[in-house]
């Protein structure tokens, strides 16, 4: 007989009849004769009724096995169904399970191969994989091409103080911090790029928000302005909140995610320029914003989205372009949401090649390091815009996830690098 996955006897179309299933022994409760076993696999939990089945009382937690059984409507057993088990057969014998209930966070970040089976995770990641599903399919609809970046790079783009150095026989190279300079050489010939890929940087603060490698979610594009591009990211915030609700209903609400604020998301969000936001706060937009000064401001928003722009050029980076209409700021942005913070950067970018050499004085830098990326401007240079989105964090304000590290499988922070 063929295996049928548990979300089928779920729905209730095999009651009456007799199914084959495969998975894992979630949970086990005997009762002399009777074992009761909840059988988890991908697509959900159910229970089986094991009656004289010397097998159900060997298996272990988290053994691996296949049943066949038939289905029954029963209101007390969870989910409403439960399977009268004829065969149980272990296919593989689980030693003692070492996780149980109310373990320390580091134990179970050092059991981490094994956590990820917890059923929180496993609703967050198909809402992780659903995000990336309406990423490929908002960008295909815009016409962008998909591109990857190189992961070894030469270059720092978001500041020195996040590089991660790593030895290239006998050179010196860092891992990428944004794809986003190489994004600005492919778009003079393929005009609208997107990708997803790996970004990482040495951050060594200790946040809910903050990994070390994150999943960053770039685009660019040639011929975009400022406005344009700010337009783009509402609509794209837009485009992944509804593709999520639609379709990951079942995992917000087992989650206990209270999606009232995304059901009621409207575009275009707030524009809230860094001088007004420093007064809101009392400070002095000599200041810098903090953490705790953006979670302040986001409180005093009512929680809702909102675009944090207009900073100081030097609190920035050299990239991005200052606007013509007050030069002492710049043409960037940060959409901030709930809880995850800061969710996007984007900026237009600086398109004239003496403008550009200024701001890497300014900032610093030499230009011999960046001569490739100073071609850009010589060969063909036209106005452009992009940002990057932390996919990582996205996901995080949409689950409600208390952590950055419970968005994905294996969360690289500044303690963690294993299993
Ligand atoms: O604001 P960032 O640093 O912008 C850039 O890297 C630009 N070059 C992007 C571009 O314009 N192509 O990073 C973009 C986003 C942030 O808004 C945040 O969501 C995420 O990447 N991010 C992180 N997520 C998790 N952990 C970290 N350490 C992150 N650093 C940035
Ligand atoms: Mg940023």
């Amino acid at each position: 007989m063929a295996f049928i996955q548990i979300e089928k006897v779920l729905s209730g179309e095999m009651t009456g009849k007799e199914v084959s299933l495969r998975g894992w022994i979630y949970r086990k409760r005997d009762q002399k004769k009777l074992v009761f076993i909840m059988l988890r696999d991908s697509t959900g939990v159910v229970q089986l009724a094991c009656k004289g089945i010397d097998e159900a009382a060997t298996a272990t937690m988290e053994s691996s096995i296949e049943v066949k059984g038939v289905v029954k409507e029963d209101g007390r057993a969870p989910g409403g169904y439960e399977i009268g088990v004829s065969e149980l057969k272990i296919v593989g014998l689980a030693d003692t399970f070492p996780l149980t209930k109310d373990l320390s966070e580091e134990y179970t970040r050092d059991t981490r191969h094994l956590w990820i089976r917890s059923q929180k995770l496993v609703k967050i990641f198909k809402i992780r994989a659903e995000v990336i599903k309406a990423v490929h399919a908002f960008y295909k609809e815009k016409g962008f091409i998909e591109v990857q970046p190189p992961l070894f790079t030469g270059n720092a783009c978001e500041g020195s103080t996040t590089l991660f150095e790593v030895k290239y026989f006998g050179e010196d190279a860092y891992l990428s911090q944004t794809g986003q300079l190489y994004f600005e050489a492919l778009i003079q010939s393929l005009e609208k790029i997107y990708t997803v890929a790996p970004s990482f940087r040495a951050e060594k603060s200790r946040t809910r928000r903050h990994l070390t490698e994150f999943w960053h979610q770039e685009m660019e594009a040639a011929w975009m302005g400022f406005d344009e591009l700010l337009k783009m990211e509402e609509e794209f915030v837009l485009y992944i909140v509804n593709h999520v609700l639609k379709n990951c209903k079942k995992e917000l609400d087992e989650l206990e995610r209270d999606t009232k604020e995304l059901e009621e998301l409207k575009i275009p969000f707030l524009r809230v320029p860094y001088k007004q936001a420093m007064e809101k706060l009392g400070k002095s937009d000599e200041d810098t914003i903090t953490d705790k000064d953006i979670k302040d401001l986001s409180e005093k928003l009512e929680n809702k989205p909102f675009f944090l722009m207009a900073y100081p050029r030097k609190k920035k980076v050299f990239y991005m372009k200052p606007d013509p209409e007050n030069p002492d700021v710049v043409l960037a942005s940060d959409l901030i949401v709930p809880r995850a913070g800061e969710i996007i950067g984007g900026s237009e970018r600086i398109s004239d090649l003496k403008e550009l050499e200024e701001s890497m004085k300014l900032f610093g830098l030499d230009t011999k390091d960046y001569e490739w990326y100073l071609d850009l401007r010589r060969y063909g240079t036209v106005p452009h815009s992009g940002f990057g989105m932390g996919i990582d964090r996205m996901v995080m304000w949409l689950a409600g996830a208390e952590h950055i590290m419970d968005t994905l499988p294996f969360p690289r922070t500044v303690t963690r690098f294993k299993p």
